[in-house]
């Protein structure tokens, strides 16, 4: 596949790389990025030899957010005919492997939407995030208003919303945005290391575990723990499940199958 927009590679064969490549505009999402992105994610989901995957930007900018230059021009006709967002930016909502976000410099608007979508980030100590859309006289529209508040809170999510204020990386992982703060120029070795860490591990468990969690966002408490029951008893039909209780009982590293 031929990318303009983005870099695509693959470490020790298992974990796939998405480098989003727009430096001079600061890697602001257009719609042929998204389109990319979109395809390259799903390549690698669709790969047997990928287990993890890691999207990331420069060191000034993750993504800076949707390009507003192009968006500047736009009527309400074209957003809604034309299903801006939808369309592409959330091809990345069907990937059933892990994502994880590798996040330097700025994270803004569409970017750090972005990087929310994805299913943890890992944040470098320059990391800047922000929903600066109210200066643009709009609101966040890749789900900022929905994914922010569940995981900082309302308050801090409506600051944010209403007063376009960036986070720096320490406020982003105190309030739960991130996972984990790094030094910057450890940002990929420290991703890339929790990635193979992931692919290590069971597959269908890394997949249920995702499915589960992500269904926390979607359903009551009752519900969410049904669906998590179900696949934990699921869980017990895999060789994984075996190899991986073996392994502990007989006091040896596992190893996965993903069967
Ligand atoms: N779209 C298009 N171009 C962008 C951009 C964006 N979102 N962000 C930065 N750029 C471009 C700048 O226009 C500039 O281009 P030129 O060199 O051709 O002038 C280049 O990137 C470098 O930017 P700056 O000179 O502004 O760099 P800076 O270091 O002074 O400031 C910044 C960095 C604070 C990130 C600033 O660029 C900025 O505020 N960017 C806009 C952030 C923003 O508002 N994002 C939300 C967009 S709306 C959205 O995302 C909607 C949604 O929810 C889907």
């Amino acid at each position: 596949m031929n990318f303009e927009l983005i870099d695509v590679r693959t470490e020790a064969g298992k974990v796939g790389i998405v480098t989003l490549n727009r430096p001079k505009q600061l890697n602001a999402l257009n719609d042929q990025l998204m389109s990319e992105l979109g395809e390259a994610l799903k390549a690698f989901d669709a790969d047997p030899a990928i287990g993890c995957m890691i999207i990331t930007g420069s060191e000034k900018a993750f993504a800076a957010g949707a390009d507003i230059g192009v968006m500047a021009s736009y009527s309400f006709a074209d957003v809604y005919k034309g299903d801006y967002i939808t369309r592409n930016w959330e091809q990345i909502r069907t990937i059933r492997k892990p994502v994880i976000a590798a996040v330097s410099g700025f994270a803004l608007g569409g970017g750090c939407e972005l990087a929310m979508m994805c299913d943890f980030i890992i944040a470098a100590d320059n990391a800047r995030f922000g929903q600066p859309e109210i200066k643009l006289g709009i609101i966040p529209g890749a789900g900022g208003t929905q994914r922010l508040p569940r995981a900082v809170g309302k308050s801090k999510a409506m600051d944010m919303a209403l007063t376009g204020r960036m986070m720096d990386a320490t406020e982003a992982e105190r309030s739960g945005l991130v996972s984990r703060i790094v030094a910057l120029d450890k940002l990929m070795e420290e991703s890339l290391g929790a990635a193979l860490m992931v692919c290590d591990y069971g597959q269908l468990a890394v997949i249920a575990a995702k499915e589960s969690v992500n269904r926390a966002f979607e359903s009551g408490l009752s519900d969410g723990v049904m669906f998590e029951r179900r696949l934990f008893h699921a869980l017990f039909s895999t060789q994984d499940q075996k190899e991986g209780m073996d392994a502990f009982v007989n006091k040896r590293k596992a190893v996965f199958t993903h069967s």
